[in-house]
């Protein structure tokens, strides 16, 4: 069977996208799976999280650009078991480029469809967007997740955003489903916290994950260290954290093989 993809979404920045993709990667990796990592983002966090420098040889956007080339992209990380398909700034103009191109939703698909036998899972870690590159993500994956921060800004991108899913998935990707919201830079001391919690849990049912990850300062360092937070803070929450949402991926995702 292929691998099961993934595509982590939000179209509001700095809500824990790529953290979750990289360490969320790592635990899988630990729980002896097969992962890829696929930047999507022209910041090339995930990358640069990884210890990558970009634009050293191919990245996503040549992919895109020319699905073929994804064997010749791939990369392996420090990490056992999980590679990466690094971005770069490059594919800041890709939108543009894909504009005059047959197929333009489905470039991401095509290159997935070639290495699909290599992973158990695909984890696409996409900009803060509903652009092209999102789409892509969105066509080529079978599950959505869903990071957010549980404040009062949340909730106004949610209608966009569930309303992008659904779209893709009456016209273009019919097999797509949300996996998940997780909740990320939880903090219980706020009041507000489990009203939105509650509000989204309202929204998306039976979809918010039991696993949250706290603020954890960690989490926030380990980027400059090249790090995910398995190896820089090994004993910290955000590794618990990360661990205990590798976990409930693998029995969500149990359930969803039904
Ligand atoms: N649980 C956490 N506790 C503290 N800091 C965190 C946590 N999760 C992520 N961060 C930090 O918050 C910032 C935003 O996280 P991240 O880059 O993962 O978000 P993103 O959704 O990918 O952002 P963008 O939309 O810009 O791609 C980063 O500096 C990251 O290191
Ligand atoms: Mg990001």
């Amino acid at each position: 069977m292929g691998s099961k993809v993934i595509a982590v979404v939000n179209q509001k920045g700095g809500v824990g996208k790529t953290t979750t993709v990289l360490n969320l990667g790592v635990s899988l990796a630990y729980m002896a799976q097969d992962v890829l990592v696929v930047d999507l983002d022209s910041q090339a966090n995930l990358t640069s999280g990884l210890g990558f420098q970009s634009n050293t040889s191919y990245d996503v956007s040549d992919v895109i650009l020319d699905p073929s080339l994804v064997n010749s992209t791939l990369t392996s990380t420090k990490v056992e078991l999980v590679d990466l398909l690094p971005s770069s700034n490059n594919l800041v103009g890709i939108e543009l480029l894909l504009k005059d191109l047959d197929e333009r939703e489905y470039r991401l698909k095509q290159a997935l469809h070639r290495i699909g036998h290599m992973y158990k899972y695909v984890l696409i870690d996409c900009p803060p967007s509903l652009g092209l590159a999102t789409i892509n993500a969105l066509c080529a994956a079978d599950f959505v997740m869903i990071p957010m921060i549980p404040e009062y800004y949340a909730l106004e991108g949610l209608s966009m955003l569930s309303q992008t899913v659904r779209r893709v998935k009456e016209t273009q990707n019919p097999g797509l489903d949300i996996l998940g919201i997780v909740f990320t830079m939880y903090d219980p001391r706020l009041q507000l916290t489990q009203a939105i919690v509650k509000e989204v849990g309202n929204f998306f049912p039976g979809l918010t994950w039991d696993t949250v990850v706290p603020r954890n300062v960690r989490l926030a360092e380990a980027p400059s260290f090249s790090q995910p937070i398995h190896l820089y803070a090994p004993k910290s929450q955000g590794t618990q954290s990360y661990m205990d949402m590798g976990r409930e991926f693998l029995v969500r995702m149990g359930g969803h093989h039904g």
